[in-house]
């Protein structure tokens, strides 16, 4: 079937709004208040609240296009079908429907609208433990659905079992879709499980019973709920039967222009990897820097991972010919592949390309020294490792990520001391007292009291320091709590004084002080806009969010949780105020 992307997220969306859901927009891709994980991976992940229990404003019937970031597989792209930004297309009942609705509903899609011959589909189920029975009526419903019993097959928790997408959170049993591509089995006991290459996966439907906690265990949620999510961009190698997600649509004109800049084809085999490399990189790239909460590329957090994906880009780019100012141009293409679907980036472009070309200007400049001494180090190995000291001092000196010091000394034969590197990593974090917010404590979208109580004065603060420096320069960049402390960056030129740190943490103790109730109303988009509510939201599709209201002191777009009035919240203390990166500033701050 011919199916461009921007048809396949329609058809999705139309799908599901015709059996009564209701579509949201994608979340950021950088998650706000969850500091287990550094990017958005699924399109549940910025629904966990909800699917704990706490009501959606939207309802309890959801779909929609997510922007996600998995850089766990990044030594994979290159082949057909790795990714490291990649759109997820979802739908949820929260609580609503469960198996018997979600089960013909992902047959009829994957048959009667993407048009996918039901012989070639192969479905798996969970085949039960101790913590969750047999899955036999996903299994019949499949069945009755019209897929042949010989390919439906069941699989334990490996396979068949999804999430939490941090430590903690909700999960269950899935059952996932897959595309058999015709090819032999590869032994007896060939079956989805298998990476041979016969069955690719296309869609997954999470049955989300349980909740892990910290200990491991599993307790049931409050709700049974539908989680579910198709890559689109496999999705759309699998209709149209292409061989890899670079021939779709989505990738055609970036790669088009890489070919053009380096006058090198896809078609030829030394090309095709490098040539694939850049279009994920500078794709993923030009995502992160140009999200609603984008960041620029640093040494820590989400920076770095931005950091590695660009000089990544730059270094394979550079084995096919593509020169200065060339990643720019890339990104160019990509935010008018995108600019409809996700209007952010065309918001963003002058930004995307003007800090894609600084980074080029900044890793050269360190390149070719330290290409020079990693020569040297090559000459003077004992052994066939490089030590962790070596490899730590290439990436503090030389501005080399961790992973081209592994490649580069691989291309040579030899090995990494990876986690002596680590330690030295996480050594120099905490001297540099960057490290010592121990972000994988807390449990995923932690809802916990402190939790709660830390993310309302977040918001205290927001209004002070808007109040204290100047409404129109103060913008929230970048939120992060746990249990401790909270954790806020925001843009402003220069440090603030000790009187102006004086006055706003002053400004929030006198509003928690004053006690007041926490309020919360749902509103569109633009009625929140106009009532003076702060906070980001793109929204496309003129949905309800939520607007939690202190008094006089706080109106802000948010999903919670909020603790019930101001007065419970303590002794607000600012523990300190620095950089964070070019015109941003980071405040962490703690309740006493
Ligand atoms: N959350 C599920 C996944 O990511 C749908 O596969």
């Amino acid at each position: 079937m011919k199916l461009t992307s921007d048809e396949l997220r329609k058809k999705w969306i139309n799908f599901f709004k015709d059996r009564g859901h209701t579509p949201i927009s994608s979340a950021s891709l950088i998650p706000e208040n969850d500091p287990t994980v550094l990017f958005t991976t699924a399109g549940m992940h910025p629904l966990v609240p909800y699917l704990l229990g706490q009501p959606h404003p939207a309802g309890k019937r959801l779909c929609d296009t997510q922007k996600c970031v998995r850089t766990g597989d990044i030594d994979e792209v290159g082949d057909a079908s790795h990714c490291t930004f990649f759109e997820m297309l979802g739908n949820w009942s929260l609580g609503d429907y469960f198996k018997d609705e979600m089960v013909p509903w992902s047959y009829e899609f994957l048959t009667e609208r993407l048009g996918l011959d039901p012989d070639r589909l192969a479905v798996t189920v969970f085949e039960g433990d101790d913590d969750c029975p047999r899955d036999e009526h996903t299994a019949a419903l499949w069945e009755k659905c019209g897929i042949k019993r010989e390919n439906i097959f069941y699989l334990g928790k490996k396979h068949n079992w999804w999430g939490p997408a941090g430590q903690t959170g909700p999960c269950g049993p899935d059952t996932e879709m897959f595309f058999d591509t015709g090819k032999p089995k590869c032994c007896d006991t060939c079956s989805p499980a298998c990476d041979c290459g016969k069955y690719v996966e296309v869609w997954n439907d999470v049955f989300m019973q349980f909740n892990k906690n910290a200990d491991g265990t599993f307790s049931p949620l409050k709700q049974k709920n539908v989680d579910t999510g198709m890559g689109l961009e496999r999705a759309l190698m699998n209709v149209q039967g292409l061989s890899s997600v670079y021939d779709t649509d989505v990738f055609t004109p970036i790669v088009k222009k890489i070919e053009e800049l380096s006058g090198r084809k896809m078609s030829d085999a030394d090309a095709v990897r490098a040539i694939r490399v850049v279009a994920d990189h500078v794709r993923t790239a030009t995502f992160i820097i140009g999200d609603e909460r984008g960041v620029t590329p640093s040494n820590v957090d989400q920076g770095y991972i931005l950091r590695r994906l660009l000089r990544r880009a730059i270094r394979f780019g550079s084995t096919i010919g593509l020169k200065s100012g060339d990643y720019s141009k890339i990104a160019n293409v990509v935010v008018d592949k995108y600019a409809e679907a996700y209007p952010e980036l065309a918001a963003a472009r002058d930004k995307i390309a003007f800090e894609i070309d600084e980074e080029q200007t900044r890793f050269e400049r360190t390149l070719e020294n330290g290409i020079k001494e990693f020569e040297k180090l090559c000459k003077y190995i004992q052994g066939d490792t490089i030590n962790g000291k070596s490899a730590f001092r290439l990436y503090d000196t030389y501005g080399f990520p961790l992973e081209m010091t592994v490649e580069m000394a691989k291309e040579r034969g030899f090995k990494v001391d990876v986690d002596g590197f680590n330690a030295r990593f996480e050594e120099h974090r905490n001297l540099s007292h960057a490290g010592a917010e121990q972000r994988f404590k807390g449990g995923l979208a932690d809802t916990g009291e402190l939790t709660a109580r830390l993310h309302t004065a977040t918001h205290l603060m927001h209004r002070a320091l808007k109040e204290v420096l100047g409404d129109e320069g103060v913008n929230q960049r970048g939120s992060n709590i746990t249990p401790e402390r909270l954790r806020f960056d925001f843009s402003f030129a220069r440090a603030m004084t000790p009187d102006e740190v004086k006055a706003v943490e002053d400004k929030v103790n006198e509003a928690i002080k004053a006690d007041v109730e926490i309020t919360c109303e749902e509103m569109t988009v633009d009625e929140a806009k106009a009532a003076g509510a702060v906070g980001l939201f793109a929204s496309k599709y003129g949905e309800k969010v939520k607007v939690y209201t202190m008094g006089e002191y706080s109106k802000e777009i948010c999903g919670g949780p909020h603790a019930n009035r101001t007065g419970e919240l303590g002794h607000f203390k600012i523990l300190k105020e620095q950089s964070s990166s070019a015109g941003v500033r980071r405040i962490k701050a703690v309740l006493e």
